[in-house]
């Protein structure tokens, strides 16, 4: 028994809390109240109606004054929806059963003096991209069409034709079987539908498809009712004409015929479908035969049957200026004919047709990420149908599906990422995103699109690497591509960051470094004496202590607990943990014999690094000049170092946020023994295990100066080998054994690279050793960022940001010094790198709490509906 039924039957005795408790969305059908408040269930015809949340995106809900409510005024007719701004505003129904399926679809408009005008307005109304019905001036006006959905939605679009704000106080739509009112073409207009004789005007639940039968009795026509229910046999009634309906008639009061005519244009098609059953028993001596004209032909003599429904469709009546129907009673006949209802539809022409579906359904996903519904007027419905209406910035083709070929959305205020969803427009031949606020990478499908042939990206805040295959395009002259006026925007011809041409930078020689068992030599002597400090000064860090503690090494026992814990062992001696007399932690570095110069040296060298006092350098806070031991004291760093954290699996991972914030802490530090100092300080030994991370994860360089002061060359074993770490070394300094700034930044480019990829600078594969600039050009070359990230990551990283990076390790590591940044400018990029990081952390929160707008929003498109939402 389906609710239709349940409910007829309750509806007489039922109590209407439990009607209201059963009362819920009816299958098949969507009710919407247009400018209600609250969704409700209509207490006379027991029809659940919703708001229009959801179902409009523009357009603002009014109530009409209650000094206005007139006669039969019912609930739909109280408040409205008003559509003030745009020329095409629409409702867009996506109902369960989509494509393909048949509806009753109605829309209602009652004026009711909203605007106090006591004018009404004058606007059309379309259904999808044709014209349905033009509303003009009634107080009350209802009209139905029967649509077989063209999508999986549906649209009602009201036109503003300049005569006044559009409205709307109902829409609804009904699913139809599909077999009934059988239609060549187009759609049937509803033009009558009656329930003749009936007392009252029927729709739902009475009629399951909520079809609405209004009474009429013509003049000099008489009631017949059996108000005991006619059984009608369901399987004979094709079109579910209710009982309700069928238990009235009309007869004429004298023997004669009807005569209903309808005046037509020429042009127009018809149905007419008309019901007959007896309901009255007939006596022996009683005859009611009659014949049946439609369109003045002989359609067919009917000799009715008690409770028996006939039903005459007249199929379709074209090229008449007066199409009507009369019943003729036949001679023999005692009894006047007797009608129980009728229905004319005018049958509506669809001329345009609708946009390729997934170009629709990829244009409204970019609305939807952009936000365009709120911003573009004209971008509500169709987006290229009828032709007037189409929206702005778009040009679309002409095929019987028309295509979207062009789309200029500059200066649009569009921002994010460009959106994906373009990729699905594959007869796009031109898109003009320029002067917007477009970020991340240039995406790799703008390559792909088959028909592009003009991309404008101009004026925008994208970055990273254009695609190779985008470049490759334009300069084989098959696209006309605009990408100036994105700073950070890099044309793979060209990029800021070095101002070197890429080719060089990544064609570059990468250092084959075949020992791993070198050891730290200097070879350069720089004249100590000369050094002046002038700007390490400057920005001395107040917090530190100006003096240095000198240590005896009685203290120096006593701080580190007779040397109990080894904390670290580098180039120039064991690391102990100490801590001083007010409790505070401290690094004790032993230099070893070997590393050991002239007091005169090393006091000189103890006083420099005493003034260089920076967040990113590790502070020394003492040393101890005794002939038997030379010893630094520094802040001890809790985190230790940035290569266990790297390759040591037993610690946690490092998350991309947090290489990049070693990366620019880093790269501060080492900014300012390059800039802040004079002269510079070159640390000539940078690597991972020299980037020291204190509790709160703030990288710090240590080990900075020393392979300066603590030459080790008269060391006459390793005096041959190059200074600094194998896998660090500037390939140049190899070559010409020329050490300068440079250098460092080589190193630095490695320990990026290492920070990237997780991996060590020299990794050992079988029996070759290879070097990790080596190991990723290619992967670079390919374009292959996933396969380069550290796996470890688990893709938690925003490739735009990974591309940055990437580059910026790139533009360090060529094997010419001269190709190089400088420090400041590796630093300006890593900060601008971080800054976005965090920028689009903040971004995705904020989106994130916006989330529920943003689904709203998307539930308004076609495209991202859910159908089974509804
Ligand atoms: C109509 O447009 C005006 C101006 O753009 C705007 O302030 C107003 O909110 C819009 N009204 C509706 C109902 O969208
Ligand atoms: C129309 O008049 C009524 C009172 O008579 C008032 O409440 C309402 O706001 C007015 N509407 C408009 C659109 O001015
Ligand atoms: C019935 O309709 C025809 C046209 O179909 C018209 O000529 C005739 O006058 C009508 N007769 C009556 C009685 O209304
Ligand atoms: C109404 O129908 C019932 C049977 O369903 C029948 O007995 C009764 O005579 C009918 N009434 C009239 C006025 O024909
Ligand atoms: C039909 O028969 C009844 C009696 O059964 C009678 O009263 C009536 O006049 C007859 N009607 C006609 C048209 O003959
Ligand atoms: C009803 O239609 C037929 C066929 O067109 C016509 O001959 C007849 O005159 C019509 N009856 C009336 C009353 O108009
Ligand atoms: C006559 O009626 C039948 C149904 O009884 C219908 O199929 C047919 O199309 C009608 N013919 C005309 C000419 O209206
Ligand atoms: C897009 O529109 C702007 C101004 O409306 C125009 O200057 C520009 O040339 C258009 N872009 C394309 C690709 O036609
Ligand atoms: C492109 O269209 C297909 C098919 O409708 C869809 O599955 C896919 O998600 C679309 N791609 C984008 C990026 O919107
Ligand atoms: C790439 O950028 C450089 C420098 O800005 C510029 O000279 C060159 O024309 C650009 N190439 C293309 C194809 O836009």
């Amino acid at each position: 028994m389906d609710m239709a039924k349940i409910l007829s039957l309750m509806f007489g005795f039922v109590s209407l809390h439990v009607v209201i408790l059963l009362a819920q969305p009816i299958p098949g059908f969507i009710s919407i109240d247009s400018g209600v408040t609250n969704e409700y269930t209509d207490t006379y015809n027991r029809i659940y109606y919703e708001t229009d949340t959801g179902y409009a995106d523009t357009g603002t809900n009014w109530q009409v004054s209650s000094d206005n409510f007139g006669d039969g005024f019912d609930a739909r007719s109280k408040n409205m929806r008003i559509f003030p701004n745009g020329t095409r505003n629409c409702y867009t129904l996506r109902p369960q059963n989509g494509k393909g399926n048949k509806y009753l679809i109605r829309a209602s408009f009652s004026y009711g003096n909203y605007d106090n005008r006591s004018s009404p307005p004058a606007f059309d109304i379309h259904i999808d991209v044709n014209s349905w019905l033009t509303y003009s001036g009634s107080r009350y006006f209802c009209q139905e069409v029967i649509y077989i959905l063209q999508r999986d939605y549906v649209q009602v679009c009201l036109i503003n034709t300049g005569n006044g704000v559009p409205f709307i106080s109902a829409v609804e739509l009904r699913l139809l079987d599909n077999g009934i009112y059988p239609f060549e073409s187009g759609a049937l207009v509803r033009e009558d539908r009656y329930a003749m004789g009936s007392s009252r005007s029927i729709r739902y639940p009475d009629d399951p498809f909520d079809r609405i039968w209004y009474k009429l009795l013509p003049e000099d026509f008489q009631a017949a009712t059996n108000t005991t229910a006619i059984e009608i046999d369901p399987n004979n009634n094709p079109y579910k004409v209710p009982t309700a309906v069928l238990k009235t008639a009309a007869v004429s009061n004298v023997l004669r015929s009807f005569n209903l005519s309808r005046p037509s244009n020429s042009m127009d098609g018809w149905h007419f479908y008309l019901y007959f059953a007896e309901i009255q028993l007939l006596q022996q001596n009683q005859t009611r035969e009659f014949s049946v004209y439609i369109d003045n032909m002989f359609n067919t003599t009917e000799n009715l049957e008690y409770s028996t429904l006939t039903t005459i469709p007249s199929g379709l009546l074209t090229g008449q200026t007066i199409v009507g129907f009369n019943l003729t009673s036949t001679a023999r006949s005692t009894l006047s004919p007797i009608i129980n209802a009728f229905e004319t539809y005018k049958v509506l022409e669809l001329p345009n047709s609708m946009t390729y579906p997934g170009d629709v359904e990829a244009i409204y996903n970019i609305r939807t990420t952009y936000g365009l519904a709120k911003t573009k007027e004209s971008w509500q419905g169709d987006p290229c149908s009828p032709v007037q209406y189409k929206w702005s910035g778009l040009t679309c083709s002409d095929d019987s599906a028309p295509r979207i070929v062009s789309i200029n959305l500059t200066s649009s205020g569009l921002t994010g990422p460009i959106a994906p969803a373009l990729a699905n427009l594959t007869s796009l031949q031109s898109l003009d995103l320029s002067n917007n606020q477009l970020m991340e990478s240039v995406p790799d499908f703008l390559a792909q699109m088959p028909s592009l042939k003009i991309l404008n990206l101009g004026g925008n805040n994208l970055n990273g690497l254009v695609p190779l295959d985008l470049m490759k395009k334009a300069a084989d002259g098959m696209l006309l591509l605009s990408i100036e006026g994105n700073p950070n925007l890099c044309n793979s011809s060209y990029c800021k960051s070095t101002g070197e041409p890429s080719e060089r930078r990544l064609g570059f020689v990468v250092p084959l470094v075949t020992s791993v068992s070198g050891v730290i030599v200097v070879v350069s002597l720089v004249t100590i004496a000369a050094v002046t400090w002038s700007r390490a000064r400057e920005r001395r860090d107040e917090s530190s202590p100006s003096m240095l503690k000198t240590f005896t090494p009685t203290e120096i026992e006593g701080i580190t607990n007779n040397f109990k814990m080894i904390i670290g062992e580098g180039a120039f001696g064991k690391v102990y943990l100490g801590r001083l007399d007010g409790g505070a932690e401290v690094a004790v570095k032993v230099l070893s014999q070997m590393s050991r110069q002239g007091h005169k040296e090393f006091q000189a060298e103890v006083k420099l690094l005493a003034v260089v006092h920076h967040r990113n350098l590790v502070s020394l806070v003492g040393y101890c000049d005794d002939p038997k031991s030379l010893v630094l004291v520094y802040e001890y760093m809790s985190n230790g170092n940035v290569r266990d954290h790297l390759l040591r699996h037993e610690m946690p991972v490092l998350s991309w946020l947090q290489r990049l914030q070693i990366a620019v802490g880093a790269a501060q530090g080492l900014e300012y023994l390059h800039s802040g100092c004079k002269p510079p300080i070159i640390h000539r030994d940078l690597k991972p295990a020299n980037i020291l991370l204190d509790n709160n994860m703030q990288a710090k360089i240590a080990d900075f100066g020393l392979s300066r002061a603590f030459r080790t060359d008269y060391d006459s074993h390793v005096s041959t080998n190059p200074a600094g770490t194998p896998g660090y070394v500037d390939p140049e300094y190899e070559s010409t054994g020329n050490f300068n700034q440079k250098s460092d930044i080589y190193s630095f480019g490695v320990i990026l690279f290492e920070l990237i990829t997780g991996q060590p600078a020299l990794l050992k594969e079988g029996h070759r050793v290879t070097h990790i600039v080596r190991r990723v050009t290619p992967l670079i070359e390919r374009g292959d960022i996933e396969s380069i990230i550290d796996p470890r990551l688990q893709g938690k990283f925003r490739i735009a940001s990974a591309w940055k990076v990437v580059e910026v390790a790139l533009s360090c590591v060529p094997t010419a010094a001269v190709q190089r940044p400088d420090m400041g400018l590796v630093l300006s990029e890593l900060k601008e790198c971080m800054a976005q990081e965090i920028s689009s952390l903040h971004g995705q929160r904020r989106g994130a709490g916006n989330q529920c707008n943003s689904i709203e929003m998307s539930s308004l498109d076609p495209s991202e509906m859910s159908p089974d939402s509804r």
